[in-house]
């Protein structure tokens, strides 16, 4: 480990506690110069401290930026099932992580990033994945189960994620269907899982799930063709490390739905925070747009639809938009 490294690591663990130079520089066995050089590049990176004179300095409580030791201090001693590599800017996290699986990584290794230049939506549109106020992350899984089963990796996420930002926010927030995450009405997460399949066995070789959650608004706010839907978890700032316990958050729930897989035990969790089931809705996909009404949500997660000419059919794929 790099002198940063360590130096953020005793930060991380220690928010809102003073570390003079020198302590630190006895704890590492290094120089106090390789401290300050450390804490300094730390600073250049968006890391805000504190600096008491005579005390030293404090990883200040309210900075909320990206970190491998961030996030794997709120995991505990989950950290050591995952290989979490953080990254300032990536194109997409779902296709940086697709060429590690390609290359034979690991399952449980997780890609994060402050921003993506090209973040990939559903039905192949963009994600917008603008620095600093989102949190975009992808898994590695190596899932045992048959290409019609995938539907259930994104359920998971969506309970996991809906879980985590309604308990780190305090809000309460909904799934709609099948996997956009909902708060105040107004989408905070959306959810990419890209699979690749053998041929041969009709199983999974490896699956990315792919999450992007807003955490705030951004600067100038969302861009035109979303600001009528797009929402961000908080109006403001929290005065704590939001992005790395939301994301150890999702990671740590998702991992125990994901080792129980076939028993679908988010489903429960999943029907009861849909916001789809009882609504008019218009079902979008390769077709015409038709109106329908949502009956329910079945137990293989599809969504089962009333046209208004009384004819029903589930919906595994495709998107639905709810009427007002
Ligand atoms: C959607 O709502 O259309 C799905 C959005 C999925 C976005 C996430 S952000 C992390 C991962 N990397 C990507 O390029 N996309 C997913």
């Amino acid at each position: 480990m790099s002198v940063r490294e360590d130096v953020l690591k005793i930060f991380e663990n220690g928010r809102g506690e003073y570390f003079s130079g020198e302590e630190l520089a006895v704890r590492l066995n290094v120089s106090r110069t390789a401290v300050w050089k450390a804490v300094r590049q730390l600073e250049s990176e968006g890391y805000e401290f504190d600096a008491v004179s005579g005390r030293g300095y404090s990883l200040s409580k309210t900075c909320d930026v990206i970190s491998k030791r961030g996030i794997e201090k709120h995991l505990g001693d989950d950290a050591k099932y995952f290989d979490i590599n953080v990254y300032k800017t990536v194109t997409s996290t779902n296709t940086l992580l697709k060429e590690m699986a390609a290359n034979g990584a690991a399952e449980g290794t997780v890609i994060v990033a402050a921003e993506q230049t090209a973040g990939k939506g559903r039905m192949s549109r963009r994600f917008v994945s603008p620095y600093g106020t989102g949190l975009y992350l992808s898994i590695l899984l190596r899932p045992k189960i048959n290409a019609d089963e995938a539907l259930f990796i994104t359920t998971a996420a969506a309970v996991a994620v809906a879980r985590t930002v309604e308990e780190v926010s305090g809000k309460s927030v909904g799934i709609k269907w099948v996997n956009d995450v909902f708060m105040d009405g107004r989408k905070i997460c959306g959810i990419l899982t890209e699979a690749s399949f053998d041929m041969e066995s009709g199983r999974l070789e490896y699956a990315i799930c792919g999450i992007g959650v807003n955490i705030l608004t951004p600067k100038g706010g969302f861009p035109e063709e979303i600001k009528n839907i797009a929402g961000a978890v908080f109006d403001e700032q929290p005065s704590f490390d939001a992005k790395n316990r939301i994301a150890a958050g999702i990671i740590e729930k998702f991992t125990e739905y994901y080792k129980r897989l076939p028993e679908h035990a988010f489903f429960e969790e999943y029907k009861k925070r849909s916001v789809t089931a009882g609504k008019r809705i218009t079902v979008l996909g390769s077709d015409e747009p038709r109106s329908a009404t949502a009956v329910e949500i079945d137990e293989s997660c599809q969504l089962v639809v009333r046209y208004d000419d009384g004819s029903e059919c589930a919906l595994n794929s495709g998107e639905v938009s709810i009427r007002n």
